[in-house]
């Protein structure tokens, strides 16, 4: 009966891992390669199952194809025979036990023996399934997950100590993944599908998500989830895991601590939030910050914080809140400091009056990929939410508004650091002029890849050297010198 095993031979996959090189046939280990995305061009024919399964025999290849036939046969049975609205109530050890004996009595009329292991992997995927988010469940368990990527049903990588790799976990089909989808986006009162193909939540726990469905996604649904860190990474841990120096850390608390108005600049899973994170947390306890963001993922520990969240247009396109609208309201509950959680729109012309009007030491985070490049970053957003004024204006207005750009950076190795520190100095001519204080100097890569670099500063001491006497943070002259023993 399970005879449909039948490795789909022919078409080969649209992914890098479908390396020449690699017999169609085989089931071995094929290098997953990072961040594959589907290709431009909709196939016709679905995507045959990845031979990507490491380290799997082609025996241990057909076990798991049966058990995953007979993990559907018996949702099937469960779903016919429990009673879904008292599941809502029954603990998780009934809701066990009820699964146990639903699968012993299917297991016996399909006449099909399992191991221990087998049985308990197989009652925790039901329990999954029926409780929670599927296949997905053990990847949101797993605390060395930070984020899970699936490309369609049948790829789903994630991302490990900063190396994507690719998971043997995959959906029955479309459909499947489809519905773990709803279950997510409804618990939230959204809508996913054809006239609605996009969408961002957050998990119960604090996870955010962001799915995109057919027919805008090609290949099948493509999901993106960034786990949510319930000990998001504190200053001590980033400076271990060489992130950034003490000296670094010791500017930037002075920065912190005098006011300066800061954005964390970089590409896409950068270290950003954290980055912003770990820099709120160098707030006095007396300060009232305020937070805005898409999906509150920020986890400041002083106790005067409000958290702000925006809202999407609901189905009929009403009820939205955008960042700019909390900003806005915002500035009338007396913060001392506003922390955006990402800057990407029109919000950008009230973050720069309100770092420019006394709320000085605010922050927020910006997509580029260098402190230059943020600032035209600034300057594009500026004129794309429709503000009429000539560009000398507008770079006047960020040169007075921002003292500070943090570079972070996701390196090839997948280490995050901060690559660079550069203050803003002011304007020469129609010119924003910087100075880099510190960065990160690269010389190469080691045999296993890694980056070998180091921090140094650059030579040139602080612009803000007085305003951080004044708040009380007078800094040794040797970090501005001395490259710290790596
Ligand atoms: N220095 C670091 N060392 C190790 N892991 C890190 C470091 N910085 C960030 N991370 C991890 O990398 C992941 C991405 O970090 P983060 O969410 O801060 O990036 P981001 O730039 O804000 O991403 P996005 O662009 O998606 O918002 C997180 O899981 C985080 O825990
Ligand atoms: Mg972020």
């Amino acid at each position: 009966m399970f005879s449909r095993y039948k490795k789909t031979a022919g078409r080969p996959l649209p992914q890098p891992e479908a390396k020449p090189a690699t017999s169609e046939t085989a089931t071995q280990t094929v290098a997953p390669q990072p961040a594959p995305q589907p290709a431009a061009k909709a196939p016709e024919t679905p995507k045959p199952r990845p031979a990507v399964v490491r380290g799997l025999s082609e025996k241990e290849l057909k076990r798991r194809e049966k058990l995953a036939e007979v993990r559907v046969e018996l949702h099937k049975r469960l779903l016919d025979t429990l009673n879904l609205a008292a599941l809502e109530h029954a603990s998780e050890a009934d809701l066990k036990h009820e699964i146990a004996a639903i699968c012993a009595d299917g297991l016996a009329e399909m006449d099909i023996v399992l191991t221990r292991e087998e049985r308990a992997t197989l009652h925790q995927e039901l329990y999954d399934e029926v409780t929670g988010l599927g296949p997905l469940e053990p990847l949101l368990r797993d605390d060395t997950i930070n984020d899970i990527l699936v490309n369609g049903p049948k790829q789903i990588f994630v991302e490990r100590a900063g190396k994507l790799e690719l998971t043997p976990v995959v959906f029955k089909d479309d459909k499947h993944l489809m519905r773990v989808i709803d279950k997510i986006v409804s618990a939230v009162g959204r809508r996913v599908d054809e006239s609605n193909p996009y969408v961002d939540a957050r998990l119960k726990d604090g996870s955010r998500f962001n799915a995109m469905v057919p027919p805008i996604a090609v290949d099948g649904a493509l999901v993106s989830i960034r786990k949510f860190k319930k000990d998001k990474l504190g200053i001590d841990e980033l400076i271990k895991f060489g992130a950034f120096t003490e000296e670094m850390a010791m500017y930037l608390r002075a920065a912190v601590g005098a006011h300066l108005n800061i954005i964390v600049s970089g590409g896409t899973g950068s270290g950003k939030t954290t980055t912003l994170n770990a820099l709120s947390s160098m707030i006095a306890d007396n300060e009232r910050i305020l937070t805005i963001e898409d999906t509150a993922e920020l986890q400041l520990q002083q106790i005067h914080v409000g958290r702000m969240e925006s809202r999407p247009p609901n189905v009929e396109g009403k009820g939205e809140v955008s960042q700019r609208d909390c900003l806005r309201n915002a500035l009338r509950m007396r913060p001392d400091r506003i922390i955006v959680g990402e800057t990407r729109g029109e919000e950008v012309i009230d973050m720069l009056q309100a770092m420019n009007t006394g709320h000085d030491g605010s922050m927020t985070t910006i997509h580029a990929n260098s402190a230059r490049d943020a600032v035209s970053r600034l300057e594009n957003m500026v004129a794309m939410a429709g503000i009429d004024m000539p560009l000398k204006a507008v770079r006047a207005q960020i040169a007075s508004a921002v003292h500070l750009i943090v570079q972070a950076s996701r390196l090839q190795d997948g280490s995050r650091r901060m690559v660079s520190i550069t203050e803003v100095t002011g304007m020469e001519g129609d010119i924003i002029t910087m100075q880099e204080i510190f960065r990160f100097k690269r010389y190469g890569i080691d045999e296993n890849g890694k980056v070998l670099g180091h921090f140094e500063p650059t030579g040139i001491r602080s612009h803000f050297s007085e305003r951080f006497k004044y708040s009380g943070f007078e800094l040794p002259n040797h970090i501005y010198t001395q490259t710290a023993a790596q």
